[in-house]
């Protein structure tokens, strides 16, 4: 019997500035096929996580003055960060990897061996091109004008002795995978792997490293470290307990489908299998190649600033609204472009006019006309056959598009239902039935055909939008038995006399030109935030704040409280002064221990907790975009504690 199990995963995310919306619609996009599968009674695994080891960490996590573990802690479980954005976005992963979990470490250090053990990973001399915010290394042939292939950046030379897994060897394998299989899709992307990469050669990969220490450390060899592919390719299986004892799914669920984005395809479609080839393990079902979210033209990207944050849209419009928007407007395969007018204009069109109206007009005219429960008689007219028609075979069409991971397509098919339904109602003009009495059985029926058209789009819209369309289900008084896989293959499953509740519009109608201007006002640059100086005071009244340099002797977190940290200064007069200072969200209290800060001392003492504060730690701060940015001011450690600021 063929296994009802369906695993599928994402890529595993860098954690190395917070996700922005190109990274939420590749997670969107994976859980709404994870959903899609689960509606259809299969048993689903879906993995994502964070991809946490590599020389870029261990960069950002010292230049942040925290250790790389408390780097990415913050960065992943953090306020707003990685495991926020997912629940936020109502993503239904069942499990959730960290490349610095243990096991996932333990499991990586075996299957290194046994790659090894078996001749395929060799130790060597690497020489070549390093792109560091790439973690990728080039041949002189790859670079295109001496720069990135990928990111067009800078190169640098590398010359170390490392670790490499025997590519070139499982290159025919790996060419007929991708020729002569549907492994990688979309097809266009065949095409780019064979004339970029394995026409030109493939030649052995370096997998490990030892001019940085943030990585799974070779066991067999001190000094160096699993160089970051291996590390993250393997976290699919990995995380279903593959060597290891963490998991027991593997059997199960193994293989499953990479969903990943188009420039990491070269990792998923040729190093991937042939690593696993390498292992003798069975190779993913199909890596699929899903394009970009541009903005202005480009890939969005933290260093360039253009990022847009899926927080603010999602607080704006909710999360069913920016879910639909992502799958419905960008053809998975393809690259697109994000603007905030096609939000607005998507909302308005799709989710206000065509899905809010129809759901409204329904339930408000069974509430009129029937006070909210339907007659159970009924009377055929001529107008029917067209809309059941259309509702009848859509849950085919939509399926023949999900399978294939177009999931703008399978939207598009529901639509098409709903717009049959809107048409519907002027074809059959109930306002008109309903003055007239003998007319009753007629406009029951009509009110019925609406509710399965409300029905059956609900129910295939329910991937894409889980909470609307179960809000909609729950409004025209769908039964658990009307909401399943099985009750959308035929016309009919809503009960003949249904019950029904008006309510509030699900999407209300967004003014464009009024949002879009207080958009802009909002994500505007942060200049206008500097604030007018204040009024005079004079040189005597500035001379009586005593501000002096103090060294941090000691920082704490204050129990009980998320904002105070509690200093214990030298203040240069030989004995310790406690100053209590609310700036926990922006340092660790450890990674100020030893620094040269000011203190304003002579402010009256105050109790916070029930703690003495003894003076104010000055800062610059300024409000952003909403938010509150602050620095503690630092000076050089040259500056002895005790001098004043004048
Ligand atoms: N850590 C690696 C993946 C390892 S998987 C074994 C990585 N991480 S990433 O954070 O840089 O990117 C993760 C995914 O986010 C990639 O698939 C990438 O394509 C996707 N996206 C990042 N920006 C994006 C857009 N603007 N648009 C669409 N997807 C984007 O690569």
């Amino acid at each position: 019997m063929e296994k009802n199990t369906f695993y599928i995963t994402t890529p595993i995310y860098y954690p190395s500035d917070k996700l922005h919306i190109g990274h939420a619609y590749c997670t969107v996009a994976t859980d709404a096929i994870a959903r899609y599968k689960r509606l259809q009674g299969c048993d689903v695994l879906f993995l994502t996580g964070t991809d946490e080891h590599g020389q870029k960490i261990e960069d950002k996590a010292k230049a942040a003055g925290v250790t790389p573990k408390e780097f990415v802690d913050r960065i992943v479980a953090g306020e707003k960060g990685v495991l926020d954005l997912w629940k936020l976005m109502n993503i239904s992963n069942d499990r959730f990897i960290r490349t610095t979990d243990d096991y996932h470490v333990k499991a990586i250090q075996r299957i290194f061996r046994k790659m090894h053990d078996k001749g395929d990973i060799y130790k060597g001399k690497y020489v070549g091109k390093y792109c560091k915010p790439c973690e990728s290394f080039w041949t002189e042939t790859q670079l295109v004008d001496g720069k990135c292939p990928d990111c067009g950046g800078e190169v640098q030379d590398a010359e170390e002795e490392a670790y490499f897994f025997r590519l070139s060897k499982y290159a025919d394998r790996v060419q007929h995978l991708l020729e002569d299989t549907d492994f990688l899709e979309p097809r266009s992307r065949v095409h780019e792997m064979i004339n970029n990469f394995i026409k030109p050669g493939l030649e052995d990969l370096c997998v490990s490293r030892t001019s940085f220490t943030w990585g799974i450390p070779v066991d067999f060899d001190p000094g160096h470290v699993v160089y970051v592919w291996v590390d993250a390719l393997f976290n699919y299986v990995t995380a279903l307990g593959y060597e290891n004892d963490k998991y027991d799914d593997y059997e199960k669920y193994w293989p499953g489908v990479n969903i990943v984005g188009k420039e990491i395809v070269r990792f998923h479609s040729i190093i991937w299998p042939a690593m696993l080839m390498s292992m003798e393990m069975p190779l993913p079902k199909k890596v699929y190649g899903h394009g970009w979210l541009l903005l202005d033209g480009g890939k969005m990207s933290k260093s360039k600033g253009n990022v847009v944050d899926p927080y603010q849209l999602a607080d704006r419009y909710g999360v069913d609204a920016l879910r639909f928007f992502l799958l419905r407007t960008f053809p998975f395969g393809s690259d697109g472009t994000f603007s905030n007018e096609l939000l607005i204009s998507t909302i308005n069109t799709d989710l206000a006019n065509d899905l809010g109206n129809l759901v409204s007009r329904t339930t408000a005219m069974i509430v009129k006309y029937f006070g909210g429960t339907l007659p159970a008689e009924r009377e055929a007219g001529t107008e029917d056959a067209a809309l059941i028609e259309v509702g009848s075979a859509l849950r085919k069409k939509y399926a023949e598009q999900m399978d294939k991971f177009q999931l703008q397509n399978g939207i598009a098919e529901v639509f098409r239902l709903l717009s049959r339904a809107n048409k519907y109602i002027d074809e059959t003009a109930p306002w008109v039935l309903s003055r007239d009495e003998t007319k009753r059985a007629r406009l029951a029926s009509i009110m019925y055909n609406l509710l399965e058209a409300c029905r059956i789009s609900a129910v295939l819209l329910t991937p894409i939008m889980p909470e609307t369309c179960e809000k909609i289900l729950d409004r025209i008084g769908a039964p658990a038995a009307a909401r399943t896989w099985e009750s959308v293959a035929a016309w009919g499953a809503m009960p003949a006399c249904a019950a029904v509740s008006a309510g509030e519009a699900l999407f209300p109608r967004i003014d464009a030109k009024k949002e879009l201007e207080a958009l802009e006002a909002l994500n505007a640059p942060s200049a206008p935030a500097v604030e007018p100086v204040l009024p005079d005071v004079s040189i005597d009244e500035f001379a009586k704040c005593d501000m002096r340099v103090c060294k941090v002797l000691k920082c704490e977190a204050v129990k009980k409280s998320e904002k105070l940290l509690c200093f214990t200064l030298d203040d240069g007069s030989g004995t310790p002064r406690q100053i209590l200072s609310g700036i926990h969200k922006f340092y660790e209290p450890e990674t100020l221990v030893g620094k040269t800060v000011v203190a304003i001392l002579n402010l009256p003492a105050r109790k916070m907790m029930g703690k003495e504060s003894n003076g104010m730690l000055l800062s610059a701060v300024r409000e952003e975009n909403g938010e509150e940015k602050l620095h503690l001011l630092m000076l050089d450690d040259s500056v002895p504690a005790g001098y004043r600021l004048c």
